[in-house]
């Protein structure tokens, strides 16, 4: 393939219209793009990925208008919308138009994910392109997500027809997942819209764990780097790498997530410091422990996963 110009965004567009997958910048993670409603361009992502076909991908969109035909959204769904779209919020509802997300994108299931991202360039990309487009983070299964154009290229850039490099992302962890189907609203996925945030608009929310069938992906490890993990460590032990939150000595395998504490710029951080302490080839990745509010809710997650502790 030749190589990717990474500001062409008519390269992106087209290769999107010709069924290839694009690397997408959002505000989250990098996503590896697809044309939702063509499942040849679809299988060609879970190709990439390596990624069990039981496991759905979300339907993004340029704005609430595409979100309506591609899901069904209630009075709660358009409450969301308006409160946080475009931006980190994946809403998952009873499918619409069954044409504009292919089965093979929603896994067979007749929910459909939809989120509008909060990043101009795709948005710009979506809106172009004038329908639905699934994005996946753009690592491969199992892997951590990539927040760089580079580590989203050093991923799955081999499958990719064109990518756009919208920059470091500024949020760092994937989005949040609420379900709104029959029943309360559940959180599937914590991310960086919070369970306060959600609850100031929906009020409490239901536990997820009855409904866990109902996001296939959660069953997985995932973002798991090469080394083990090892949570909640106040120091590192000889030959392990460390990721600091608060004052910590500089020494050589030590990564500093937020000196200040400061979960945003943790949550930005997470995965690029993961990716480094790991290239130090550590006995493990020993991280300093996360307080389980806000944001950290989605930190702390992301990191039991990477240790291996699914569900
Ligand atoms: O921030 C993000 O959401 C990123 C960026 C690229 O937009 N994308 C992302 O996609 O994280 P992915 O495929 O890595 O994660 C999608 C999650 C999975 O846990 C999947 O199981 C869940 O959403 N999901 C998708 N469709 C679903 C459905 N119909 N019901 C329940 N869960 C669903
Ligand atoms: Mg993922």
């Amino acid at each position: 393939m030749p190589p990717i110009d990474p500001t062409d965004i008519d390269a992106a567009i087209a290769a999107l219209a010709q069924g290839r997958p694009v690397i997408l910048p959002t505000e989250t993670v990098y996503g590896l793009a697809a044309n939702a409603a063509d499942p040849s361009a679809v299988a060609a992502v879970f190709e990439a990925k390596g990624r069990p076909r039981f496991n759905p991908l979300i339907a993004h969109v340029a704005d609430a208008e595409m979100g309506r035909a591609v899901g069904q959204l209630d009075a709660r769904a358009e409450r969301l919308a308006q409160a946080f779209w475009p931006g980190p919020l994946t809403l998952v509802l009873p499918v619409g138009d069954p044409a504009l997300v292919c089965d093979l994108a929603r896994a067979g299931l007749d929910t459909v994910a939809v989120r509008s991202p909060g990043h101009p360039l795709a948005l710009e990309i979506l809106g172009r392109f004038g329908g639905p487009v699934v994005a996946p983070s753009a690592n491969r299964s199992g892997r951590p997500s990539p927040t760089t154009f580079q580590d989203a290229t050093d991923e799955t850039g081999e499958f990719a027809a064109a990518g756009i490099d919208g920059g470091p992302c500024a949020v760092g962890v994937e989005s949040t997942v609420v379900a709104l189907l029959d029943g309360p609203p559940r959180l599937l996925r914590p991310g960086a819209v919070t369970r306060e945030a959600l609850e100031a608009v929906l009020g409490p929310l239901a536990a997820a764990d009855a409904h866990a069938h109902r996001s296939p992906g959660r069953l997985l490890r995932h973002y798991a780097p090469n080394a083990p993990v090892r949570l909640r460590a106040t120091e590192p032990r000889a030959g392990e790498a460390y990721l600091a939150f608060g004052p910590a000595l500089e020494a050589p395998g030590v990564f500093q997530l937020s000196a200040s504490k400061d979960l945003r710029e943790a949550a930005a951080k997470l995965f690029a410091l993961l990716r480094a302490a790991d290239a130090t080839a550590p006995s493990a990745i020993a991280v300093a422990p996360i307080p389980d509010e806000g944001l950290g809710e989605a930190i702390n997650d992301r990191l039991r996963r990477a240790a291996g502790h699914v569900g």
